[in-house]
């Protein structure tokens, strides 16, 4: 009789490394329930895919990288978090950031020297010299371009946080340069350093799956994260940052473009603005919540319940470990943080809470995307439609169903078990991200991080022509 792994052989299936994926494994007891059934399931599920291995983040490396972190906020201290878990592959020895105090803190942690403690981006180049193996830019969006530029000149590797520029044009200069320099470029695509989501586009290179025909694919923003990144905070502005749908979901356009393994050839978008705005304020609601709104109660988006009582987005507050729900009001209160505490309808935000998109891979493969800023919990709901079997996750588990078996398998490797991801973001992929990286600089070879400048590029022109075609109201070719 013809094997299954032989049939779609014989079909022209491509099957990759990961065929061998379903061994004799343990059934999850219930996995499958928690997502759907097909009504022609044949039964329990047989066995799943948590045996697909989750590498360690111990790097392998031949020697320490010397590192120096421009921008150490929210982003540049996860990555230098990887320098304090593995100091013999990676460490910090320089901080630039234009709040004093933020440099001084992620200074002290690493012992960095005086010298090498700077404001602006502008002073790690004043001298000309290269002064480490790689710089870290996680800076705001609009201030990715220059420092990349000017360290990719002067011989530095770079570590650079998305989205890699504000224009098309920026981004295609910045691979220019790392070509020219012939440095490394990776791009903060975390999440496909991230162990669900690695392990997703293991069975899908199976050939489990048959063909990929389409996906659909939720990008779920949780409402109180919306609040705080793309109407009150950093990420308000798209003129001054970047379209939510780079400054967001680069990430899920990268992931589909990286599942899918062909280019995307045309997008077709729209969204808009729905809810944040003036005219939905309700009635004496005050422009900031701490002004005593008389709608505090019954908004979920009052900033006084999101940050003093949910405790949570606290990082912007530069808190120091103090949770004490009166020292977070004072923030709010505090000029430099009272940008968080704004009436969500009172703000100068213009990002749209809820975007969709359709797109068209060559070879005829379709993808349906939406995103939206009114859902519970943050989550990405992916799902992936072959010829010979279905796939659908949640971020948290995904399951698989093959049209000749009938029975599910699941993959629902909790993160968090595994002791040595404990604390990296992204279901794992922030660490993860680094130690390739760190690898990659320490043997210089790109080949190490699978969000090199190279490939990123392509889900950016994505992103970019997304937006023309919401604004035009065309589609549009990437
Ligand atoms: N990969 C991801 O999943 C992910 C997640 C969140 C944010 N990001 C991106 O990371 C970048 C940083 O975001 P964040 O959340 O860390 O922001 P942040 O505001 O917490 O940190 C940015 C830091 O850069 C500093 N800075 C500003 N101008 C500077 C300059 N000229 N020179 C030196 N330092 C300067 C700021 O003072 C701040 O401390 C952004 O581009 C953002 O879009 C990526």
């Amino acid at each position: 009789m013809m094997e299954r792994r032989d049939f779609l052989k014989s079909c022209g299936f491509a099957l990759g490394a990961g065929a061998a994926l379903g061994g004799p494994l343990a059934p999850v007891a219930g996995a499958a329930e928690r997502i759907f059934a097909p009504a022609d399931q044949a039964g329990p599920a047989p066995g799943d895919y948590n045996s697909i291995p989750v590498r360690g983040l111990k790097p392998d490396v031949p020697r320490q990288v010397s590192v120096i972190i421009i921008g150490a906020g929210n982003r540049g201290n996860v990555y230098a978090a990887y320098a304090e878990k593995f100091p013999e592959a990676m460490k910090i020895v320089g901080v630039s950031d234009i709040l004093d105090y933020r440099t001084k803190r992620l200074s002290d942690k690493h012992g960095v020297a005086p010298e090498m403690r700077f404001g602006h981006f502008r002073e790690v180049f004043a001298s000309g010299k290269k002064l480490a193996d790689a710089v870290v830019i996680a800076t705001p969006d609009d201030r990715h371009y220059e420092p990349c530029m000017k360290a990719l000149e002067l011989g530095y590797d770079v570590l650079l946080e998305k989205p890699v520029a504000q224009t098309e044009k920026e981004c295609k200069a910045i691979l220019r340069q790392a070509k020219k320099y012939g440095r490394i470029v990776g791009v903060c695509h975390v999440l496909r350093y991230a162990p669900y989501f690695l392990a997703m586009k293991e069975v899908v290179d199976s050939g489990v799956l048959g063909q990929i025909v389409s996906i659909q694919h939720l990008e779920a923003i949780r409402y109180a994260h919306m609040a705080h990144s793309y109407v009150r905070g950093n990420w308000r502005d798209s003129n001054e940052t970047t379209p939510i749908i780079l400054a967001k979901s680069c990430h899920d356009l990268d992931i589909l473009r990286w599942i899918i393994g062909k280019p995307c050839k045309s997008i077709v978008a729209d969204g808009n603005l729905f809810f944040f705005k003036k005219e939905n304020a309700p009635e004496g609601a005050p422009m900031y919540c701490t002004d005593g709104c008389p709608h505090a109660d019954k908004c979920p988006y009052n900033a006084i319940t999101i940050y003093t009582k949910l405790k949570q987005h606290l990082g912007v507050f530069d808190l120091n470990g103090n949770k004490d729900p009166e020292f977070i009001l004072s923030r709010l209160k505090d000029p430099r943080y009272s940008n968080y505490a704004r009436c969500v309808f009172h703000c100068d935000n213009n990002q749209p809470d809820h975007y969709v998109a359709d797109m068209m891979f060559d070879g005829g493969v379709s993808v349906s995307f939406a995103m939206s800023a009114f859902v519970s919990h943050g989550s990405r709901r992916t799902r992936i439609m072959g010829t010979m079997g279905f796939l659908d996750g949640d971020l948290t588990q995904f399951t698989v169903w093959d049209y000749l078996t009938r029975t599910p398998k699941v993959w629902n490797r909790k993160v968090s078990d595994i002791p040595e991801y404990r604390g990296s973001g992204h279901g794992g992929g922030d660490l993860a991200l680094a130690r390739d990286f760190v690898e990659a600089v320490a043997w210089q070879d790109p080949g190490r991080l699978s969000s090199s400048i190279d490939v990123s590029l392509e889900s950016h022109m994505m992103g970019f022509a997304a937006e023309r075609s919401r604004r035009s109201g065309k589609k549009e070719k990437v």
